[in-house]
């Protein structure tokens, strides 16, 4: 049996989403993370992920592993007992810690892959109930964008505690990915935005209201079919991300290249510090502002058409 899981991208409103403020985030392709299951003939339940050196018996994992953790309440979910022997594979050409949402994805693909080897397949919103679980593990206090945009691979205009909303691009535009290749953590921005803005509520909020205002903007501009004004969100967004203190050196640099290859606006993506950024571009600025960001120190770039 075997299941899959696209990586996600934030365009817009990342932080403030934690704070009920409106966040639109889309899936990416590109990246998945793909789970096979099988009949295995070793007692108890063997997984193996090569890409973060792991292979281990379900027992010998930490009771607060993610992966540990998504696999037993799916088996628990499942109403499977006694434990099962079988063996799960977990290959992922999502990079980790670099806001492409590769713990989430890791969740949903795995979560699916086994209620349907249990012959128990399980409809999107409770795969996506799940996999927020296990993402409290990841990053404390989640808003749930991550899990959401992942399972129903679709553009999402999300409020966290809301009913899921998609949307559909106007007309379709295209991004461009960069990775700085510096791993940082989500659970540990989202943590320093905490305190931050438990010392000072009434700037934090005041930053992101306007960062909603941006979201709800940058919705009706993507659903009108006019993505070319969504540069100057962008690059609205990325400043008040730097005032979350969320940004990097290397993030700014991403960011200045790619405006200066010629993309109407860029912004850092994600829980920042270090992983990616993204440019808007257009069909023939792509490969001129992808190969800026390579040259400003970019370790990959992913382009991307939101549609
Ligand atoms: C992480 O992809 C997005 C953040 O807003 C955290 C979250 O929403 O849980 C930084």
């Amino acid at each position: 049996m075997k299941a899959s899981a696209p990586g996600k991208i934030i365009l817009f409103g990342e932080h403030a989403v934690v704070y009920n403020r409106p966040a639109l985030a889309v899936p990416v392709n590109q990246v998945h993370v793909d789970v096979a299951v099988s009949e295995s003939d070793q007692p108890g339940i063997w997984i193996h992920a090569p890409n973060i050196d792991l292979l281990s018996d379900l027992a010998a994992l930490p009771p607060d592993h993610p992966i540990g953790s998504v696999i037993l309440k799916t088996v628990q979910h499942c109403g499977v007992s006694p434990l099962p022997t079988l063996s799960l594979t977990i290959e992922s050409s999502i990079p980790v810690a670099a806001g492409l949402g590769s713990g989430a994805a890791v969740s949903v693909a795995i979560i699916r892959a086994l209620s349907t080897f249990f012959s128990h397949p399980l409809i999107d919103d409770q795969i996506n109930k799940l996999a927020f679980e296990t993402e409290k593990l990841h990053h404390g206090a989640p808003s749930g964008i991550d899990n959401t945009v992942i399972t129903y691979n679709m553009p999402v205009y999300y409020i966290k505690g809301q009913p899921i909303e998609t949307f559909k691009p106007g007309q379709p535009f295209t991004i461009v990915i960069g990775d700085t290749g510096v791993p940082a953590p989500t659970k540990d921005s989202v943590a320093d935005v905490r305190r931050l803005w438990l010392r000072d509520s009434n700037r934090f909020d005041s930053i992101f209201n306007e960062v909603a205002q941006i979201s709800t903007m940058a919705r009706h501009f993507i659903e009108s079919g006019r993505p070319q004004l969504l540069g100057e969100l962008m690059d609205h967004n990325h400043e008040l991300l730097r005032q979350m203190t969320v940004s990097s050196p290397e993030l700014d640099t991403l960011v200045y290249a790619a405006r200066k290859a010629g993309a109407p606006g860029a912004k850092l993506s994600g829980g920042g510090r270090g992983g990616n950024m993204i440019a808007l571009v257009n069909a023939d600025s792509a490969k001129t502002v992808a190969k800026a960001l390579i040259t400003a120190g970019a370790i990959r770039t992913i382009v991307t058409e939101v549609k």
